[in-house]
């Protein structure tokens, strides 16, 4: 991913459908989306509820697989990367936001944080690792809860944790599934500061979301409505983006 020149998308997706088997036969969530992410693009992907958006994400972090088509990231053919290439891959260059959290109960919440940096081989001894997991921790406003088991936290804090831990290798692209899902207003603020920074800094975001406030302030909107993308914006400023956004969901 470090190749990608700011001159070329960072993720091309040509073609991309995505059939789920059901004992009714298969059924298509992603019927044929065609996109390209460019390098610092902070996107709001919307959609209601089935629409495709946890479909989508699986799809560009190469967590499941497509039935068709062709996704290129830095110009690596996710598509057609091995498991095992896969897996390292993302673990140096992506960080991922799930929506169920997915956090390992038997680690504590530092201990979840580190564990993508132990996988990668970065950051040193564990004890630098720690100092990191802590650093990202109080980043998103829990580091007093780093030295607790994820099931001794809130919701809203697990979810916190698991965004420190897609922060955790300082990932070029960041894709969330509805990260403030879970948390109060004033805390989705907190986290969308840490994204906005991030964006600033250079890096991609992808988030899935249904909060309207939030999608009104990125800088490109695309609206998912059964396995296509049928809006695809970039307002110009927060107003647009509201009255974009506002629309989109009506
Ligand atoms: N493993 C699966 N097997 C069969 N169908 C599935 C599977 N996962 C998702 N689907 C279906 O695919 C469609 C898209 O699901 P997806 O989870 O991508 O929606 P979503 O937009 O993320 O919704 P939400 O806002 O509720 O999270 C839905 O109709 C869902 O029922
Ligand atoms: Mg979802």
């Amino acid at each position: 991913m470090s190749k990608g020149k700011s001159n070329e998308p960072l993720i091309v997706v040509k073609g991309l459908q995505k059939a789920y088997r059901t004992p009714a036969g298969d059924f298509y969530a992603l019927k044929g989306i065609d996109l390209e992410i460019w390098p610092g693009e902070f996107v709001a992907l919307l959609g209601r509820s089935g629409a495709g958006k946890s479909t989508l994400i699986n799809m560009l972090t190469g967590i499941d697989r497509p039935t068709a088509g062709e996704i290129w990231i830095g110009g690596q053919a996710i598509h057609r990367m091995s498991e095992g290439k896969l897996t390292r891959w993302r673990g140096r260059e992506v960080g991922v936001v799930f929506q169920s959290f997915q956090l390992m109960p038997m680690l504590t919440c530092a201990q979840n944080v580190m564990l993508p940096m132990d996988f990668a081989n970065r950051y040193g001894t564990p004890r630098r690792q720690y100092a990191r997991a802590r650093e990202l921790l109080a980043a998103v406003d829990i580091a007093m809860h780093a030295d607790k088991l994820p099931a001794a936290v809130s919701g809203g804090q697990r979810q916190r944790v698991a965004i420190a831990r897609a922060l955790a290798n300082d990932p070029t692209f960041l894709a969330a599934d509805e990260p403030t899902g879970n948390l109060d207003s004033r805390t989705a603020e907190a986290v969308f500061s840490v994204f906005q920074q991030l964006v600033a800094a250079g890096k991609t975001i992808f988030m899935a979301t249904h909060d309207r406030d939030l999608a009104a302030r990125v800088s490109r909107v695309l609206h998912i409505e059964d396995g296509l993308i049928v809006e695809d914006t970039r307002p110009a400023s927060p107003a647009e983006g509201y009255e974009l956004v506002a629309q989109m969901e009506a």
